[in-house]
């Protein structure tokens, strides 16, 4: 698994997954490890480890049970994973007991300036003695123990309500700041890849003075709650399994967690139910328990969100005001800006400068120019800076053919790309790799240097980064995903010191601290500021923590980026942690509101198995819509060309001053019609709660297009911001 940030986490994992869909074409006696999910535990005495064998015995024929029952989730909620053939899926599916079957898939994995850039720096008020009641649990690759990040120095014995253990395997061990761990992969909870320990420290690490890597991105590395506890569940190793993710949901649920941090993804979800995240993040919910959820790497084309239920607070990712580069000198003097954390430095100040084109005997020009595999060849490269017209993977071919460094063609122009080069290299963007083109044209021996990268103020940030997956929702059109977004771009944090820093054979450097970027690293920085507010507000529910993250958020504008998708790109827009603590009011939802939603998909039975109880779903045509979730954005998908009018119904809850009276400001630059009634809300008390109706009335909206506008409640003090987004299909949809 690469470690130069997620974006190679989803090159190679793209390759996985065609391979296992190729697999699946084999013939239906092949068996393939699949889950049963039968939805909440039945009420009062029931015993799973007797009722999932005796399903399991209804389909099965000619083999012993126990070799293909892999595992019972029996804590948290019901189900179970086992071998199973085609065949025995379908019937498992018709069992009226049973939600849904489905093939447990690969999900991919998806500091310092980061906090101290969104104004959450390390004096602010953090009550350590509240905020040491707070656990979170990461379910990730597992994590490095002995990280400074994790030390427990100054904590006491764990919360008396904890139900975790040290389940870490051999040489694995907890202390008062990392409580728990469990492991569903390998051999043990430690961390081998890295990612784990970078999202757990991300979210909850210790304050570590004086860490950096190799000098760049120097300062204080610490998560969002460092007072707070860590309890670690490792599902990937590097593949990440949706049988063991709905395991480790089902432990860290029972075993007490807060908030849950799950930077992993899968491609595309086909349904709520048959996505084990969706599944793990519902009974979290219901349980008090908020899940923060990276959005994906599959930016910047829309609709390639893969988090997509409304009980998730999903993020995407964007950039901070540090920026790291590289720069490329050339013989001539000009000085030219790139891409990559390049940790090298040149013993010189001018190496020859040569093209893959030109130091290569058996490939064809083109793909020698994109220094494709095997064809540079190594007496011609050595001691040269070799130039490629791609920059794929991180395109390591220059430093297996043994040259000193090399410079790669990024030719999307993403500026946000970097990788972890194992040799001086950088991308360059089409403008800046012409004019070394045309310098090497220019003269008959072309030289040059790559510089050690740096790190510069990035005035324009925050933006999202192209890599992040945009919406909108393909499952509920009408929830606006992402739903926020937070610094992952170029984050320092926590590393597994086993795990090779840029997976090149050859690169032996081991760090205890990396630069990563991808959704992976937004996440747990949105699950940290929702264990703050916890921390503040100890009884406040999954909506109501999510709420305050989203309607206090900083307004972001996409105009100026390479493909702008508005809200659909940052959601609510950036997350803002000292605002998120008061946010006046809050858009609440329980279960029974996200079951309602669930009986416009599916039949009452359905609901009933994963709601556990005798919900009844509304009966007749009229179920609603799930624009009527009282979500804290507003989205609605309308028919092009003709003339629509919305209607949203929500409720807020008063949760700032007592006695308060706010007032509906309407922020619109298009011809759509907004009218908010009552548009003046009174309360007299705190939890006291108002209901109003927001109608958006327009026409002829073309295919393809996006209206954008947001509601502002404001008291004087507070701004509860919520986005409205109208949108139609893209034509020929
Ligand atoms: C810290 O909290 C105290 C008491 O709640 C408050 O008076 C003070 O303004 C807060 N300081 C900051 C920097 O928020
Ligand atoms: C335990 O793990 C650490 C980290 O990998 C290693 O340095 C140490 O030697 C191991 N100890 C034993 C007894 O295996
Ligand atoms: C530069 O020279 C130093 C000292 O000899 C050496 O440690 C380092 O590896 C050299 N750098 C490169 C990129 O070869
Ligand atoms: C080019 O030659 C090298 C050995 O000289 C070989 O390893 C490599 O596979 C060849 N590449 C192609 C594309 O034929
Ligand atoms: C460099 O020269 C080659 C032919 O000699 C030409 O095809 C190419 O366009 C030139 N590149 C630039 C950037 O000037
Ligand atoms: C160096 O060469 C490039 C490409 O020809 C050119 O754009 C640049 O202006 C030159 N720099 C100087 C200082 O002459
Ligand atoms: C976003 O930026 C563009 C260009 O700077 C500007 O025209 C537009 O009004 C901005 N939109 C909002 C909502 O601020
Ligand atoms: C649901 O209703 C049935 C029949 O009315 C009853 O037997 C059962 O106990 C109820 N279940 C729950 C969980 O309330
Ligand atoms: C509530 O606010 C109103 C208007 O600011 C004020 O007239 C009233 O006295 C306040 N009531 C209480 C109980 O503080
Ligand atoms: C909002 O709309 C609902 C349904 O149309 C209606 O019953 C309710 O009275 C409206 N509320 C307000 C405040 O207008």
């Amino acid at each position: 698994m690469a470690k130069h940030g997620a974006l190679l986490f989803y090159h190679a994992f793209t390759i996985l997954i065609q391979t296992i869909s190729l697999l699946s074409k084999a013939t239906s006696e092949d068996r393939e490890v699949s889950i049963v999910y039968l939805g909440s535990l039945p009420h009062g005495v029931y015993s799973p480890l007797s009722h999932h064998p005796s399903i399991l015995q209804r389909v099965i024929q000619g083999s012993s049970l126990e070799s293909l029952l892999v595992r019972s989730y029996k804590r948290s909620f019901n189900g179970f994973a086992a071998k199973l053939t085609d065949l025995e899926r379908e019937k498992l599916a018709n069992m009226k007991e049973v939600v849904s079957v489905f093939p447990s898939r690969t999900y991919q994995l998806q500091t310092t300036r980061s906090w101290d850039f969104m104004g959450f720096h390390e004096k602010i008020n953090q009550t350590a003695t509240v905020e040491s009641d707070v656990v979170v649990g990461v379910i990730d690759s597992g994590i490095w123990p002995e990280s400074e990040s994790f030390k427990d120095e100054g904590f006491g014995p764990p919360p008396k309500r904890w139900k975790g253990a040290c389940k870490g395997g051999n040489n694995f061990t907890c202390n008062n700041k990392l409580i728990g761990a469990r492991y569903y992969v390998a051999e043990s909870a430690r961390d081998g890849t890295g990612h784990g320990s970078h999202t757990a420290s991300t979210a909850a690490g210790n304050a570590v003075k004086d860490v950096s890597f190799y000098g760049l991105a120097q300062g204080t590395a610490r998560g969002g709650v460092p007072s707070a506890r860590i309890s670690a569940y490792k599902v990937c190793a590097p593949m990440c399994m949706a049988h063991n993710i709905l395991a480790a949901f089902d432990d860290a649920i029972a075993d007490g967690v807060d908030i849950i941090t799950i930077s992993i993804g899968f491609g595309f979800i086909q349904d709520l139910d048959r996505d084990a995240i969706s599944i793990g993040a519902f009974h979290a919910m219901e349980k008090g328990i908020l899940t923060s959820n990276s959005a994906g790497n599959n930016g910047p084309l829309g609709a390639t969100v893969s988090s997509l239920a409304p009980w998730i607070l999903t993020v995407a990712a964007s950039s901070t005001d540090r920026r790291i580069i590289d720069k490329v000198v050339l013989g001539n003097g000009t000085t030219l800006v790139g891409s990559s954390v390049n940790t090298f430095i040149l013993n010189g100040t001018s190496f020859p400068l040569v093209h893959g084109k030109d130091v290569s005997r058996n490939c064809t020009e083109r793909r020698a120019g994109r220094c494709e595999e095997g064809c540079l060849d190594s007496d011609l490269v050595k001691g040269k800076i070799v130039l490629c017209d791609d920059y794929d993977r991180g395109n390591t071919a220059a430093y297996k053919a043994g040259a000193l460094g090399s410079v790669l063609y990024n030719f999307r122009n993403t500026d946000d790309f970097s990788t972890i080069p194992p040799f001086a290299a950088t991308t360059l963007n089409e403008k800046t790799y012409s004019v070394v083109m045309s310098y090497m044209n220019s003269t008959r021996d072309p030289q040059g240097t790559i510089l050690k990268s740096e790190a510069i103020n990035n005035p324009a940030a925050p933006l999202v980064a192209l890599f992040s997956s945009r919406g909108p929702n393909l499952i509920l059109p009408d929830i606006i995903k992402p739903d926020i977004s937070a610094p992952g771009v170029q984050v320092l944090a926590a590393f597994s010191p086993d795990a090779s820093i840029s997976t090149t054979p050859g690169d032996n450097r081991h760090v205890q601290y990396n630069i990563m970027s991808g959704t992976s690293m937004a996440c747990p920085h949105a699950a940290g500021v929702a264990a703050y507010v916890k921390s503040f507000h100890p009884d406040w529910s999954p909506a109501a923590i999510k709420s305050s993250i989203m309607t206090t958020a900083w307004p972001m504008n996409d105009s100026q980026s390479y493909v702008p998708t508005y809200e659909f790109a940052y959601g609510s827009g950036h997350i803002n942690p000292v605002k998120a603590i008061d946010p006046g009011l809050v858009y609440e939802a329980s279960k029974e509101d996200y079951i309602r939603l669930l009986c416009m998909k599916y039949d009452e039975a359905r609901v009933r198995l994963l709601s556990g109880d005798n919900s009844t779903c509304p009966i007749g045509s009229d179920k609603g819509s799930p624009k009527d979730l009282n979500y804290p954005s507003m989205g609605a998908k309308v028919e092009p060309m003709k003339p629509f009018a919305v209607e949203f119904h929500r409720r807020v809850k008063n949760v700032g001053l007592a006695n308060a009276t706010y007032t509906a400001k309407i922020f619109s630059e298009s011809k759509v019609e907004i009218k908010v009634v009552p548009e003046v809300l009174s309360f007299k008390s705190l939890n006291e709660e108002k209901t109003f109706n927001m109608t958006v009335a327009g026409s002829g909206l073309p295919y393809g297009s996006q209206v954008s506008a947001a509601l502002v409640w404001f008291d004087g003090t507070h701004n509860v911001r919520s986005p409205i987004v109208v949108y139609t299909a893209a034509e020929h949809e």
